[in-house]
């Protein structure tokens, strides 16, 4: 790879020994996808910030790279962290998982990592434009920003994201180039989509279609007539997850479709194949149902106040969590949604959300409106599922 001086710098270990190893793995990551240059980024999302995730060896490479001075070079936000740092007593949340949390975001801190813990970084002012060269991980927000908000990133891990913001840099592959963002297949959906849950199914059956195909594909989607801010998050989250895709083109709807030429070879999706996905995430009835999460990924101010309106004068029966981003619930509060929501016994689970969190053996059935928490609590084999409508999962917290 050819680096500027100031890289070569970085790399003789003249900015310090955090610096030096950053670049040492974005020179290794790019020499391994034989990229040319690293080019700067204006935006970092780090991943791997829950501690039931990153355990001591990931809380020691974080405070190693603290005490090697590594601070970030451009605005960095981090996903969402193993409990609500100020409200992890409410949850369940021992102290002892709380003491290694607090290290975690301690480090990151250290290094002026902002530590708004959140997977929709987008809703909050870690928002690039279009065409920027970012570098995110967390795989929901990495198709967001690819596709609705057309900035450029790859899927990039904790450690290099991390890598990225010590050095303001990234290796130009993948999905910075434009000959890597081109759709290789048409997808025709035929289908009703109107709630979140509805894009989550559409994205599951997209998604498990591109596996098949048998690598990572972009797809350039048909047939989809609108889509809100909040459905367009559902749907990334989810094909993200069952297709780790993390770039697609909807026709009339996301800025780069426009430019693309539809492929000539096509798949088609049918209102049935969308049904059955849903009827495959509710293996649960409403009676098993012990806890009921809103959130996946964190909730916009639109969706809080829906709760709050769906909640007022109200009691909830189960245990509630509302997940978001901390800026989000600021603005809750100001806007006295909090108070309404709390005075219903619902939680805030600001922070952090029911798939990061160690909440294992703790629920026999979660009831959500996403596809994505519906995969993780499978795969993770935490609890039985019941996917519905964003009113009806509210309607279950009430029964
Ligand atoms: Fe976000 Fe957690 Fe879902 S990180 S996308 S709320 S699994």
């Amino acid at each position: 790879m050819k680096l500027t001086p100031e890289e070569q710098d970085m790399l003789d270990g003249k900015y310090g020994k955090s610096t030096q190893k950053a670049i040492e793995i974005l020179v290794a990551l790019g020499t391994i996808y034989s990229a040319e240059r690293l080019i700067p980024v204006t935006s970092v999302q780090v991943a791997g910030v829950s501690y039931a995730n990153l355990g001591e060896a990931g809380l020691h490479f974080l405070a190693e790279m603290a005490d090697g001075g590594g601070k970030a070079r451009v605005l960095t936000t981090l996903n969402p962290a193993g409990m609500d740092i100020e409200n992890w007593q409410a949850l369940g949340i021992s102290e002892a998982f709380a003491e290694s949390q607090k290290r975690v975001l301690e480090a990151f801190a250290r290094m002026n990592v902002i530590t708004t813990c959140s997977c929709t970084p987008y809703l909050f002012g870690n928002t690039p434009h279009y065409g920027e060269h970012i570098a995110w991980a967390e795989s929901s927000a990495v198709c967001y920003a690819n596709s609705v908000l057309g900035a450029r990133t790859n899927r990039e891990g904790g450690p290099s994201a991390l890598a990225a913001a010590l050095t303001g840099s990234t290796p130009e592959y993948g999905y910075h180039l434009d000959e890597n963002r081109k759709p290789f297949v048409t997808v025709e959906v035929n289908g009703r989509l109107v709630e979140n849950h509805d894009f989550g199914a559409l994205g599951k059956v997209i998604g498990q279609k591109l596996e098949a195909e048998g690598k990572k594909v972009v797809p350039y989607i048909r047939g989809v007539e609108k889509a809100s801010v909040e459905n367009l998050k559902s749907f990334c989250a989810s094909i993200a997850t069952y297709g780790g895709t993390a770039l697609f083109h909807l026709e009339g709807i996301t800025p780069e479709a426009a430019q693309m030429t539809p492929p000539e070879k096509t798949i088609t999706v049918a209102q049935e194949e969308i049904d059955e996905a849903n009827r495959s995430m509710n293996d649960a009835t409403s009676e098993e149902v012990d806890f009921v999460s809103l959130g996946c990924p964190h909730l916009s101010i639109k969706e809080i106040a829906r709760i709050a309106e769906l909640l007022k004068g109200k009691k909830v029966t189960k245990e509630f969590w509302i997940t978001t981003a901390r800026p989000t619930k600021t603005i809750a509060d100001m806007m006295g949604y909090s108070q309404i929501i709390e005075e219903s016994g619902a939680k805030f689970a600001t922070d952090t959300c029911c798939v990061v969190a160690p909440i294992k053996g703790r629920f026999k059935a979660l009831a959500t409106d996403s596809a994505k928490a519906c995969y993780y609590a499978y795969a993770k084999n935490e609890f039985k599922t019941v996917l519905k409508p964003f009113d009806e999962v509210v309607e279950e917290a009430l029964k």
